[in-house]
């Protein structure tokens, strides 16, 4: 499979065989021994609009591991956003770097950074997708339940149309999966992205459901939340999402409604007690310590969560290796 000089924008730009890949890829590179050196001399920009921890990490450890290295930029420390455009600051980039990542608001950023730029561009998370974050989940579902794609079954609950549900959905879909954005009405996903993993499962086999029903997370082998308002949107949605979500919560009572089998998968951050400022101000102003999942849920037996975030380094070191090595990696 030859990935070289590929874009990873969204789920939406790959044929299943070639996603198949890049999770055969993440595996295969988690259980090989550190120092490949498959990227040695390669420099990579890593562009920050938004915070992150895990993202960035991963693709600072993941390019060290390989023999790389990365300049970090964000707004604050660099002309892009305020004085310059994303475009140009694309196009003064792809005359230095080997490989660009990005995070930023607009699609359409990502998007133009990679029409503009000759060097693989990785987007870190947009309004819309955040498709290195489903590479990592589906690593992780293959882990934990030991199925093949074919048989994993999925529940979204909580947010339906934000980038991690939609990426989940198309992702899904496209490899064969049962999946279910379970939100209520006023949040699930945009028709045309209902009708894009519609188009995919047709000829993957996979089940798509959307619902407002939490009984829908009847026998799933995972349930995934996400938080209730995403970086970016004004913090005076709490109000309304807090009204709208919290039937979805995921606690004892729905996970019971799952099934025994059922773990628990979330992209972090999350707010499951008060050790964050925002979880902090909400219990202040609305009385709540736990949001989108339980402290009980999150600390659970059934909680993958860490194992997940782990999962984040051998899937983005799986995209940098199959787009920007100079080799392709045969697997055996
Ligand atoms: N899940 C995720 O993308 O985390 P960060 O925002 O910390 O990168
Ligand atoms: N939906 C969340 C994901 C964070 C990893 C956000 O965009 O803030």
């Amino acid at each position: 499979m030859d990935l070289r000089g590929r874009d990873f924008l969204r789920e939406l730009d790959f044929a299943p065989e070639e996603w198949t890949y890049l999770l055969d890829l993440a595996a295969f590179l988690k259980s090989a021994p550190r120092g490949g050196g498959r990227l040695a001399g390669q420099v990579f920009a890593l562009l920050f609009e938004k915070t992150s921890t895990r993202t960035r990490c991963a693709f600072e450890v993941a390019a060290y591991h390989e023999g790389a290295n990365v300049t970090y930029l964000d707004p604050q420390g660099s002309q892009m956003g305020h004085k310059e455009s994303v475009a140009d600051t694309a196009r003064v980039l792809a005359r230095m770097f080997d490989g660009i990542e990005h995070r930023g608001d607009d699609h359409e950023a990502v998007t133009l950074l990679a029409e503009n730029s000759d060097v693989p561009v990785w987007n870190g998370l947009s309004d819309l997708w955040h498709p290195t974050q489903t590479l990592a989940d589906q690593l992780t579902l293959r882990e934990v339940t030991g199925k093949p794609e074919s048989e994993i079954s999925l529940a979204y609950v909580g947010d339906g149309r934000n980038n991690v549900a939609n990426s989940l959905l198309v992702g899904a879909a496209l490899i064969g999966q049962d999946v279910r954005i379970v939100a209520p009405p006023q949040l699930q996903p945009a028709p045309e992205i209902v009708a894009e993993a519609r188009r995919l499962a047709d000829a993957s086999g996979a089940t798509v459901t959307i619902t407002d029903d939490p009984a829908a997370v009847a026998g799933a082998d995972a349930l995934y939340t996400d938080v209730w308002v995403s970086m970016g949107e004004k913090k005076s949605a709490w109000v309304e999402r807090i009204e709208w979500l919290m039937p979805y919560q995921v606690n004892a009572q729905l996970m019971a409604q799952a099934g025994p089998q059922a773990k628990f998968l979330h992209c972090l951050p999350a707010f499951h007690d008060q050790g964050t400022a925002v979880g902090r101000d909400i219990f202040t102003e609305f009385g709540l310590s736990e949001l989108e999942v339980t402290d009980e849920v999150f600390e659970s037996d059934a909680s993958v969560v860490f194992q997940q975030a782990e999962n984040r380094l051998h899937t983005i070191k799986a995209v940098m290796v199959a787009t920007a090595s100079p080799e392709v990696v045969e697997l055996a």
